[in-house]
């Protein structure tokens, strides 16, 4: 018998990479949450859409660990989210990325050591190879001549491109996108969005 990898030995073919079931978030007496079903599948995007204030954000603070939930269940590639072990939460933040509004870059890193620092820190990615694919995902989000650039020196959509680049960077298994085009210009959201489509399938 073939050896399967001791992460996946008891993960189905075909699972799901994120399984919600029956998930129920409140911030004191206001539930936010009322009961979430949700699997999406490997390689599959999706989009949750929803007046402001129904709780998007939330779900997705929920899937990457920095909202702890009072009910219902949570795995991300069959293993649940268990907020008491570090190490589990450790291990989960490399595995599912996260993109916000803002883009958050270290400003008093250039735009190449913003996209490497992950990667090196907590990959222990060599110096050489890090830059390497820093410099190849900053080209594919148009921004190749902006290694050595500070994000202060850098617009918004910019900005936001780079923060892309540095998620990518980690190779995550699930990148959760919160609003992140609407800070872009018009004809880069249509880029960014076909870019998004086509990502999973070669990750
Ligand atoms: N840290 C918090 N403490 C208390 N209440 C919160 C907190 N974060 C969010 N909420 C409340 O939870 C609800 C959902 O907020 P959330 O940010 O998830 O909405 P959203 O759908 O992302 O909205 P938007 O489209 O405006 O970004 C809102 O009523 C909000 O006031
Ligand atoms: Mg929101």
């Amino acid at each position: 018998m073939a050896a399967v990898p001791e992460t996946h030995a008891h993960v189905e073919p075909g699972a799901p990479i994120v399984r919600i079931t029956a998930l129920k978030k409140s911030y004191g007496s206001n539930q936010v949450l009322k009961g979430i079903d949700l699997e999406v599948a490997r390689g599959e995007v999706i989009a949750i859409i929803g007046k402001s204030g129904s709780g998007k954000s939330t779900l997705l603070r929920c899937i990457n660990g920095l909202e702890e939930f009072q009910e219902g269940s949570l795995t991300v590639d069959a293993k649940p989210l268990l907020h008491d072990s570090a190490m589990a939460m450790r291990e989960l933040r490399q595995r599912v990325g996260m993109i916000f509004q803002s883009f958050n870059l270290f400003p008093h890193l250039s735009v190449g050591r913003n996209v490497m620092l992950a990667p090196t820190l907590v990959k222990k990615r060599n110096k050489t190879e890090a830059e390497a694919q820093a410099r190849k995902l900053l080209a594919r989000v148009g921004l190749a001549e902006k290694f050595d650039a500070m994000p202060d020196q850098l617009s918004g959509g910019q900005q936001q491109r780079v923060a892309i680049a540095r998620a990518l960077a980690m190779e995550p298994a699930v990148l959760l996108c919160d609003e992140i085009t609407s800070a872009l210009d018009p004809e880069l959201v249509g880029e960014v969005c076909a870019w998004w489509s086509r990502w999973p399938m070669r990750a």
